[in-house]
C-alpha cells in the first residue's frame, strides 16, 4: 500500500461503509488498485516496446477472479498452477492464449484440459514431456509447449522459497551430469518445443541471482537454436520473483533496476530473436494491500502484553509459521481510525484468533498500547495473505474490497464476500435450520 496516509484514506471509507465492523465484520483485507494500476505501467515501461512481452500474472499470488478480472484490464496475462487457479484465470476472462500453466505436477487430465485450450504449458521433466509428446500425436491443439529449466545458479536468503538450488523439486536441472546434453536432445528431436522457462525463486531472491539464472536459460536457447540451425525456441518465459521490500512505505517494484541489470547481463534477451514472458505475482500486489483487523481482547501474560486480534494463521500463514522470513510491518488504529498516539510504545505480542499458541503475526513488538476496539493493519499483504487463506479452526473467510478513487471519492467493490454474518452465511443457516 502507498502511503500512510492512502491506508489512513482507505481504512476510515471501510469503517464508514462498514466494511469493518466490531462485532460482524472484525477483519477485511483490501487492494488500492489505484496503486496496482501505476504499478502495472511501471511493469509494462520496464520492458522494450519493439519485443513482444507478455506480463501472466502469477495468479497463486492472489487467485481471486476479481483480482484477475482487473488485471486483465490493466493489461496482464496469467501464470497459473493448478486446475484451480486456471479455472480461475479462464473466469478472470483472461484470454487462453495469454495463460501460462506451470506445475511440478500437473495430471493427465490438467494436461488434456490446456492443451484442448490451447494454454501454453511449461512442462517441468523428461516424464511430463513424454506425457506431453503423447498427446500432441493423438489431441491437435494450439497450446504452445516449453520445458522448465532449474539453471542451479544457487539459493536466496529463503531457502523454502528458492527454486533453483542444486536439489530444487522444480525443473530440469541443467548442471547436473549428463542433462544438458539430454535436454538438448529433448529439444532436437520436438522441433515443436518453442519456449524455454525459468523461474529462480519467490522473494529473498537477488536480483543478481535471478539475472544469473536467465542468463543460463538465454544461454541453453541460443544453443538449441544454434543446433536447430533456425529460431526453434522463439520465447523466453523469465518468472517472477522480483523481491519486495517489506521494510518501507516505498510504494511500488524495481521493475526498470531489474531490466536494466538484464539488459546488462544478458543483452540477448532483448535482442529481438525472443519474446518475452514475464510471471510477477508478489510483486504486482503486494505494497498494495493491507489486511485490517479489530483488538477483540488484551492481557498482560508473564509481564508480557498481548493483543489478541483477528488476524492470525488464517490469513497470514507464512509470517505466523515462519516468522524470520515473513516478518510484517504492523501499524496501530484507534476505532475510528486515527493513527494510535505514538508516544506510548509497549512491546507487545499480537496474537490471532487460532487455538494454538503459536497463532502470532508479532512478537515483542514496540507498537503504541493496544486496546480492546483498536485496528492494527498488516502492511504489504496484497498478495499471498488473505487470499491464500489457511482453513485452520473453519474461521470465516474475511472480505476482500478493491478500492479506487472515483471522482475525488474512495469507491469499494467486492473481491471476495465476507463469511462472517451468520445470517448470509449459507452453512450457519443450515446448522440453525437443524437446530430447529
Ligand atoms: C513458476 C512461478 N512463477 C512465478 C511465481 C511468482 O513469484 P513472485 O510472486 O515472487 O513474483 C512463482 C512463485 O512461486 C512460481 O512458482
Amino acid at each position: 500500500m502507498k502511503q500512510p496516509k492512502r491506508q489512513e484514506q482507505i481504512l476510515r471509507h471501510a469503517i464508514g461503509a462498514e466494511l469493518l465492523h466490531p462485532e460482524n465484520a472484525p477483519i477485511a483485507s483490501f487492494l488500492d488498485w489505484d496503486g496496482v494500476e501505476q504499478n502495472v505501467q511501471q511493469l509494462m515501461a520496464a520492458f522494450p516496446s519493439d519485443i513482444p512481452v507478455l506480463h501472466a500474472f502469477a495468479a497463486k499470488a492472489n487467485s481471486l477472479v476479481p483480482v484477475l478480472l482487473k488485471l486483465g484490464t490493466f493489461g496482464m496475462g496469467a501464470e497459473v498452477a493448478s486446475s484451480g487457479e486456471l479455472s480461475a484465470a479462464l473466469a478472470g476472462q483472461i484470454d487462453p492464449a495469454r495463460i501460462v500453466f506451470d506445475s511440478p505436477a500437473k495430471s493427465w487430465d490438467e494436461l488434456r484440459r490446456a492443451m484442448r485450450l490451447g494454454i501454453a504449458i511449461n512442462v517441468d521433466n523428461f516424464q511430463e514431456l513424454a506425457r506431453v509428446s503423447h498427446l500432441r500425436e493423438i489431441q491437435a491443439s494450439q497450446s504452445q509447449i516449453g520445458v522448465r529449466i532449474n539453471p542451479q545458479v544457487g539459493a536466496g536468503s529463503i531457502p523454502a522459497m528458492s527454486t533453483a538450488s542444486a536439489h530444487s523439486k522444480f525443473g530440469v536441472p541443467l548442471r547436473d551430469p549428463g542433462m544438458r546434453q539430454k535436454l538438448l536432445d529433448a529439444y532436437t528431436s520436438r522441433p515443436w518445443l518453442r519456449r524455454a522457462h525459468a523461474h529462480v525463486g519467490s522473494q529473498g531472491c537477488s536480483l543478481k541471482l535471478i539475472a544469473d539464472g536467465i542468463a543460463a536459460l538465454v544461454e541453453f536457447a541460443d544453443e538449441v537454436n544454434s543446433r536447430a540451425g533456425r529460431g526453434q525456441v522463439s520465447t523466453i518465459d523469465i518468472g517472477g520473483g522480483l523481491p519486495v521490500d517489506f521494510d518501507s512505505d516505498l510504494p511500488n517494484a524495481s521493475f526498470a533496476e531489474y531490466t536494466d541489470l538484464l539488459k546488462d547481463r544478458v543483452p540477448r534477451l532483448f535482442s529481438g530473436d525472443y519474446s518475452i514472458v514475464t510471471e510477477f505475482g508478489r510483486s504486482i500486489l503486494a505494497k498494495h494491500g493491507m489486511i485490517v483487523a479489530y483488538v477483540e481482547y488484551t492481557k498482560t501474560v508473564g509481564g508480557r502484553k498481548i493483543a489478541i486480534t483477528h488476524a492470525g494463521a488464517q490469513v497470514a500463514t507464512r509470517t505466523v509459521f515462519m516468522p524470520e522470513a515473513w516478518p510484517l510491518r504492523i501499524r496501530a488504529y484507534d476505532p475510528s481510525g486515527e493513527p494510535k498516539p505514538n508516544d506510548c510504545h509497549e512491546v507487545q505480542d499480537v496474537a490471532g484468533p487460532c487455538c494454538f499458541a503459536g497463532d502470532l503475526v508479532a512478537q515483542g513488538r514496540h507498537l503504541p498500547l493496544l486496546e480492546p476496539g483498536d485496528l492494527v493493519v498488516l502492511l504489504d499483504t496484497g498478495a499471498y495473505y488473505a487470499s491464500t487463506p489457511f482453513d485452520y479452526n473453519s474461521l470465516p473467510l474475511s472480505g476482500v474490497y478493491g478500492v479506487e478513487n472515483l471522482s475525488s471519492n474512495l469507491r469499494s467493490t467486492v473481491l471476495r464476500e465476507p463469511q462472517w454474518n451468520p445470517i448470509a452465511d449459507p452453512h450457519m443457516s443450515k446448522i440453525q435450520d437443524l437446530a430447529g
